[in-house]
């Protein structure tokens, strides 16, 4: 079993056809409501994939967390975590441009209303669960909590530690693997990532807190494996990009439901990078996420869209 504690968010989704500088008003078409929040899209990503899975978090007493609980189920997901708050549900209102990038502002709401206690009160879960997995769209000590649970409790811990903040090493010191991508490296090590020379120092850097390794996401490039051994770089699998929200999100998931089949890293890494191709071609969070059926036709599907051929 997997349990994800993190965060639920109802996206507020416009697409238009550049992001808005500073002072300027750009016209979309429609607003889209969607599921999404860091924690539940890799929750999602998690369950979709093959893994059995619970989360922790919180929404509010209101239709949107409704809603957001309900997608949960339909992908089977173990729900009684996810506390309802006095709290407004979390809210993210997304702007995604002509090209698939987007830029995000998270109003927090109830994501911000869970406690120490709250993550203790559901120990059972990470008990009985082999890999604990955790974004940072919390508080900071759930986080911890959470990370501690998945040591106490001999799990793999995997942080992903998004969005970008600096971590203390108390927190590092519990993870088993890392997923930042250039960017939260950047922020987390203090050094510079604009070359994979340089992420890997980063890396390097950051595993002497006891991380015991560290998978760089590159977005379009790929991503970078980084243990005391050894470090690998896997290349993206090239497509067109329609919308990246949530792309690292579908990464996650899917690495830690191939990791709790029992797959090695590096096949679970490459799962994780064919899942998140397929979501980038695809609006939207949890809607973007590919199901087993779209992965076991992987092959056929890239053939139809790689950009190298
Ligand atoms: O990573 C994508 C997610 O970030 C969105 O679904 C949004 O809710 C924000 O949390």
């Amino acid at each position: 079993m997997i349990t994800v504690v993190g965060s639920l968010n109802m996206d507020l989704v416009v697409q238009t056809e550049h992001i808005p500088r500073v002072g300027e008003t750009v016209l979309a078409r429609d607003l889209r409501h969607v599921e999404g929040g860091k924690g539940a899209n890799q929750t999602v990503a998690a369950a979709r994939l093959g893994g059995r899975v619970s989360m922790i978090g919180a929404v509010g007493r209101d239709e949107m967390g409704d809603r957001l609980i309900e997608a949960l189920e339909t992908d089977k997901v173990n729900v009684s975590g996810i506390k309802r708050s006095s709290e407004a549900t979390g809210i993210a209102m997304i702007i995604v441009d002509a090209n698939g990038n987007n830029a995000i502002t998270v109003v927090s709401g109830a994501n911000h209303d869970i406690s120490v206690q709250d993550v203790r009160q559901h120990e059972d879960k990470i008990a009985g669960s082999s890999i604990v997995l955790a974004p940072l769209e919390c508080p900071l000590q759930i986080v911890m909590e959470a990370m501690l649970l998945a040591k106490k409790h001999g799990c793999i811990s995997v942080l992903n530690p998004a969005p970008a903040q600096a971590l203390p090493e108390e927190l590092l010191s519990r993870v088993d693997i890392l997923t930042p991508n250039e960017t939260e490296l950047h922020i987390l090590s203090g050094l510079p990532t604009d070359t994979l020379e340089e992420c890997r120092i980063a890396g390097e850097k950051l595993m002497e807190s006891g991380i015991k390794s560290l998978i760089i996401t590159l977005g379009s490039k790929g991503c970078y494996y980084l243990d005391s051994k050894e470090s690998i770089f896997y290349p993206s699998y090239e497509v067109t990009m329609t919308d990246s929200t949530a792309a690292g999100d579908c990464f996650n998931g899917a690495l830690v439901a191939a990791l709790s089949k029992g797959e090695s890293l590096p096949d679970a890494i490459d799962f994780a990078m064919k899942a998140s191709a397929i979501s980038v071609t695809r609006p939207g969070a949890q809607p973007s996420i590919p199901t087993l059926d779209d992965m076991e036709n992987f092959d056929l599907w890239y053939e139809e869209r790689r950009l190298d051929k």
